[in-house]
């Protein structure tokens, strides 16, 4: 079968033919229709990640078609159309992951192929409304914003949020999860359009991160927000809690700008906020997020498709922060 294989850190993929998968009782092989990129997928290409093994297909996000089961008795799946869970292993505690947990895409091979096989438990039926670019879109960067926006960040409807760096892929579900419970929904970018695509799609209003006033500009004119997400840390971490209500909380799932080297402890306990980590998401958080985003009808933004061939421009597009929303590969 043809996959893009990372042979060593720092190199380009190279698409290739490789052995198709061998399956194990419990286990499907599913024909990738359409696969997405993760940041994750990056990090890893460029060695920042931590345990990185080679050879290895990367890619964490899928939807296809079941082709082949490793026992008779899974038959039943045969020709389903689905979405893959990936998370391995999650455990039995929902506050966080087992010692045993991994991500599907290094260390086991992932989607960026014409097929991969997964257990059986990890696939579920493709919500009916979507293609499958964009149920491809969903899996990885839908179950960390539904975490982070519902099972850590308890956000209601009506109260504020602000979602930093709108154009990442776990910001674009963030934004719609936010948006589809009638929250007020406030968004930084590094980029004009960017802004300007998130207030044609509904946001309240949109400041750019780089402006160092911009979190005086949102205290001024919303007078702060109950609830952040951020994957971004780093120097702008510290102004985060300035925009942020008393007793508001923070939701960080990501560290794109590095260390916090800012945060003031005064306004930390003065104001009695609560930082809080996010990783993936549980199993339950997975199927929760399938029927929150099948009962609201909730589309995925894809920002652009690229083939399986020209997988190492589709990385490029995103290691150059082009994204708005997700990036999809497909035949
Ligand atoms: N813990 C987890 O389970 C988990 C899961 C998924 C992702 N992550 C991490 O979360 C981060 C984002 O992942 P992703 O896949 O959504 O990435 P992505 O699609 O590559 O998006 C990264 C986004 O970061 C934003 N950004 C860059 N510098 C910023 C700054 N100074 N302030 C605010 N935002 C900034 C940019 O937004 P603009 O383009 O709008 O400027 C950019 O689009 C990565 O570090 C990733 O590893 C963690």
């Amino acid at each position: 079968m043809i996959a893009a294989v990372l042979e060593k850190i720092g190199e380009r993929l190279r698409v290739s033919n490789i052995e198709k998968p061998t399956l194990l009782q419990d286990e499907v092989l599913v024909e990738i229709i359409a696969s997405a990129i993760n940041h994750r997928d990056i990090y890893i290409s460029k060695g920042e990640y931590a345990a990185i093994k080679t050879p290895c297909v990367l890619g964490s996000d899928g939807a296809g078609k079941i082709v082949k089961v490793g026992n008779p008795v899974l038959n039943n799946h045969l020709g389903k159309e689905v979405i893959i869970n990936p998370n391995n292993n999650w455990g039995d505690n929902e506050n966080f992951q087992s010692n045993n947990y991994d991500i599907l895409g290094m260390p086991t091979y992932g989607t960026f192929a014409q097929f991969v096989k997964v257990k059986v438990d990890r696939v579920h039926e493709k919500p009916k409304h979507l293609n499958f670019k964009e149920a491809a879109a969903l899996p990885l960067a839908g179950l960390t914003a539904y975490r982070a926006i519902f099972t850590k960040g308890k956000l209601e409807t009506g109260q504020k949020v602000l979602i930093n760096g709108i154009g990442g892929g776990v910001a674009q579900f963030a934004f719609l999860f936010a948006k589809a419970v009638g929250a007020e929904v406030f968004v930084t970018s590094g980029k004009t359009e960017k802004l300007q695509a998130s207030k044609d799609m509904g946001a309240d209003k949109g400041y750019n991160y780089k402006d160092e006033n911009w979190h005086k500009q949102l205290n001024a004119e919303v007078g702060g927000v109950d609830l952040v997400i951020d994957s971004a840390g780093g120097e702008g971490f510290g102004n985060l809690l300035k925009i942020m209500n008393p007793g508001g909380r923070l939701v960080t799932y990501g560290g794109t700008r590095g260390k916090v080297t800012n945060l003031s402890p005064q306004i930390l306990f003065w104001k009695q906020l609560n930082i809080l980590g996010t990783t993936m998401g549980s199993d339950e958080d997975f199927k929760n997020m399938l029927a929150f985003v099948s009962e609201k009808k909730i589309k995925p933004t894809v920002d652009k498709v690229f083939t399986l061939a020209n997988i190492n421009k589709a990385f490029d597009y995103v290691n150059a922060q082009r994204q708005f929303g997700k990036v999809v590969i497909s035949a």
